[in-house]
């Protein structure tokens, strides 16, 4: 098996997403992540640009052992020290230095010549030598400069020491063949003893996994990719594809250094720190990547999964039931579901709750356990024994956020007071101070019904304790009165 190195930009491409910046300590927080995953290098920004982006790739050279700490810049003699500075802390360390070489960057950005860009590229990867061991150089916009120019860069800037040679896809335009042979060319044309070569691809036409495969079976020893493929517009090629689809093909021969069960919790960590949703349908991560929904498929995956899964969800770290129940779901699915919940039904109970299933799912867009106990006759577990008793917030602009909560337990009263960073915050740390669990949210969801300000809002929780999940949900107009009674809702399933 040869080795991928995987290369992962969330915290300098993937971060460029507007409205999605991070602090230093969320950036760390990811690193670590990132380092427990097994990336092998981390791209933790661009330090001259800004003094925020200078701090992040200090705290995190020092913050993180194992992975090499890369640090962006351009071709130029200021960017390049500043880079050297930031990353003074890290154990291993990369700059990345670069400039555009397609005719397109040659002539509207640097108004230059393809000689005088040779020249540039070098001497900044010469002069980058002279901080740290490990360079390597971007060719911006590669996937649209021709593959002989590209190939006299290449040679130029591993002439000068260049130990990685990234091919950007910059605009996402490239097909995939075409990525592939261009990668294959280079291979073919640049002596590349000492140095290797790196796939960088954008995801404009959708291609982005594709064109980094492409490239990996052309050649390419090395990917660059970001948690979840975000990044500038339609954002980067994502680390969970690559990595899947890599450990999925034995035939290619390849390996990366990932733990793919990491790879779901820090989809979600990735997601929730930039205020990101991933999309229901996104590969690998997304909500209903494992789901299935039609009674075909669920039968078939219930009489063995290979008939419709590739991948088993818990290799990516998801350990949840991938069957939906809805209006489509067959009875075999349904059986199924309620054996899982302790539920020993024959065949004429099955059929008769199967009847108020079908009733319900007609309602209802899918159904849950808690609806299956109901249709069974069973009641959700200690369902009331919290209740809420009394709530009373205060919030405004420039005021400090603080929740008075009675609960009831097992009719017994108990009050606290707690402040936050906004009423919903202030009333569940109330209800945490007075419970005394650490009880995680894991998902929060607010819908208004229909539309105007005096609408019912709709609270969905999932909450988690002690490695398990538990749905809490409720309704109410006064959208903080819901929460906290969704949070209550999820807590009474926890077994007492
Ligand atoms: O897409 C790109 O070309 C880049 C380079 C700066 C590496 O992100
Ligand atoms: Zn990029």
């Amino acid at each position: 098996m040869e080795k991928l190195f995987i290369f992962d930009t969330t915290l300098r491409d993937g971060e460029q997403v507007p409205g999605c910046q991070l602090n230093t300590i969320e950036k760390i927080e990811i690193a670590k992540a990132l380092e427990e995953l097994g990336v092998d290098v981390i791209e933790a920004g661009f330090p001259v640009s800004s003094p925020g982006d200078f701090n992040s790739v200090v705290e995190i050279s020092k913050a993180v052992t194992w992975p090499t700490i890369c640090a962006l810049t351009r071709a130029v003699e200021k960017d390049i020290e500043v880079a050297a500075e930031a990353l003074k802390h890290a154990k291993k360390k990369r700059i990345h230095t670069g400039i555009g070489t397609s005719d397109y960057h040659i002539r509207y950005k640097f108004n230059s010549t393809q000689e005088e860009i040779i020249k540039r590229a070098a001497a900044a990867t010469a002069y980058a030598k002279k901080f740290v061991e490990d360079v390597e150089f971007y060719a911006e916009d590669a996937g649209r400069t021709d593959n002989e120019y590209l190939a006299k860069v290449v040679q130029a800037v591993v002439n000068a020491g260049a130990t990685v040679i990234n091919i950007p896809d910059t605009t996402g335009y490239c097909l995939p063949t075409e990525y592939g042979l261009k990668i294959k060319y280079l291979l073919d044309h640049v002596d590349m003893k000492n140095a290797i070569l790196s796939t960088h691809c954008h995801q404009d036409l959708g291609m982005a996994t594709a064109n980094s495969i492409m490239g990996v079976i052309n050649g390419a020893r090395q990917v660059e990719v970001t948690i979840n493929g975000i990044g500038e517009r339609a954002g980067n090629t994502s680390l969970e594809e690559v990595v899947m689809t890599i450990k999925s093909h034995k035939e290619l021969n390849i390996e990366t250094n990932i733990n793919t069960q990491k790879i779901y919790p820090l989809s979600k960590m990735v997601s929730s720190l930039m205020n990101m949703p991933v999309q229901p349908n996104k590969a690998i991560v997304g909500r209903n990547a494992f789901a299935h929904s039609s009674g075909i498929h669920q039968d078939g995956v219930l009489k063995n999964i290979s008939t419709y899964e590739i991948i088993d969800p818990k290799e990516v770290g998801i350990n949840d039931n991938s069957i939906v129940l809805t209006a489509r779901s067959g009875r075999h699915a349904l059986k199924s579901r309620l054996n899982l919940l302790d539920i020993k039904v024959d065949a004429d109970e099955l059929s008769e709750i199967y009847e108020k299933f079908l009733n319900l799912a007609d309602r209802k867009k899918d159904i849950n356990d808690e609806d299956l106990l109901i249709l069974a006759g069973k009641e959700a577990n200690g369902t009331n024994r919290i209740k809420l008793d009394y709530l009373q917030v205060t919030s405004g602009k420039g005021v400090r956020c603080v929740a008075v909560i009675t609960l009831d337990i097992s009719s017994e009263k108990f009050t606290a007071t707690s402040f936050g960073n906004g009423p919903v915050d202030a009333a569940i740390n109330a209800v945490k101070e007075i419970l005394k669990r650490q009880v995680i949210i894991q998902e929060f969801l607010i819908q208004a019904i229909n539309k105007g300000s005096d609408d019912l809002g709709k609270v969905h929780m999932q909450v988690e304790y002690n490695g398990v999940n538990y749905y809490g949900f409720s309704a109410n107009t006064d959208i903080v009165t819901a929460s906290v009674e969704a949070f209550i809702n999820a807590i009474n399933k926890i077994p007492v």
